[in-house]
């Protein structure tokens, strides 16, 4: 059964790697996307990424020129929330930081309408947690999208267990129109995505850190003997590994178990400031 909810315009919390692929796939689908971000130069730049991701999809012939202008046409920018008032969804892709999201979702409870749905794309915090800040738990949601968002086709939609059924079937009607599958789970630390991808990132991290292999060896044994499109280091590198050590973090905590311990090499390597392709430099060098 699809939902009757009529989502027209979409809010999108920051303008990061996650934040500016769902205002990118949002825009693309025919949605007025405002795209929201503390500082001017964040939302610009974030905004800038987009154009560029859409001018590779038009050289590679999956868009045309007059999409690409017509989805940035439909994008707003700015760095103040007021500006999400009007929004039907709100699609929040902040830090990774609990205490972050806390008062994102109150501050979006006061300014949105009643009928607001308040959808966040964490990759491991709890989405009961995260309503439990608003007066609408019956309308806040996981919409957990994987990164490059403009070509990832999964949607894990994370159900608290507030979240009403009307919402649910709206969100998953609103992935399929942004050319995406939605997959449901219930609300659990790290959800059913980072809550198996990380162990194997963090063993991974392990295995170079005790010498068992070299980066490449690593990445090339999980590529070719596992099918994967990419070895889980490099991947780390692609996530950001500020991001993997939260997530990694909130395994550890929350489930309590020290099979979830994050890597010492991982520690470091974040405190060092190198987290991937981000800063230039993770596992691999991406300065020229
Ligand atoms: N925007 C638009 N298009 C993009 C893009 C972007 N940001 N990034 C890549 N593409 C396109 C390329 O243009 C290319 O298009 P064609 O198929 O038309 O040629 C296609 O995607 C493949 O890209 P490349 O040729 O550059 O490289 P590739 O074949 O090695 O693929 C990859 C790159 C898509 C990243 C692939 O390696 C892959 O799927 N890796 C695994 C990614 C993954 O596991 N993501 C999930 C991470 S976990 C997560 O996000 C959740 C979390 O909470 C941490």
């Amino acid at each position: 059964m699809s939902s009757d909810l009529k989502i027209e315009k979409i809010g999108v919390i920051g303008a990061g790697t996650m934040g500016n692929g769902i205002a990118h796939v949002s825009a693309l689908s025919g949605f007025h996307t405002v795209l929201v971000d503390v500082k001017d130069e964040f939302v610009q730049r974030g905004f800038d990424t987009i154009y560029k991701n859409m001018h590779r999809q038009v050289k590679k012939e999956k868009i045309s020129q007059s999409e690409l202008e017509a989805s940035m046409n439909r994008i707003t920018l700015s760095t103040d929330y007021n500006q999400l008032s009007a929004c039907d969804l709100i699609i929040e892709a902040a830090t990774e930081n609990k205490d972050i999201k806390l008062n994102i979702f109150k501050e979006l409870d006061n300014i949105c309408k009643s009928e607001t749905i308040l959808a966040s794309n964490t990759s491991s915090i709890s989405i009961n947690k995260i309503a439990s800040a608003t007066q609408r738990p019956d309308k806040v949601i996981g919409m957990h999208f994987m990164n490059p968002v403009p070509v990832m086709k999964l949607v894990e939609i994370v159900k608290g267990s507030e979240t009403d059924d009307s919402i649910i079937r709206c969100i998953a009607d609103l992935s399929e129109k942004m050319g995406k599958i939605p997959v449901e789970c219930n609300d659990s630390p790290g959800f059913v995505s980072n809550r198996i991808l990380m162990p194997m990132i963090n063993e991974a991290i392990f295995c170079l850190d005790e010498g068992v292999g070299t980066p490449e060896a690593i990445d090339t044994i999980m590529k070719l003997g596992m099918a994967h499109p990419m070895g889980p280091l490099s991947l780390a590198d692609l996530i950001g590994l500020d991001v993997c050590l939260s997530i990694i973090n909130v395994l550890y905590s929350d489930f309590g178990d020290e099979k979830y311990r994050p890597c010492p090499l991982l520690v470091k390597m974040v405190e060092g400031g190198e987290l991937g392709r981000k800063t230039g430099k993770g596992f691999y060098n991406y300065k020229d």
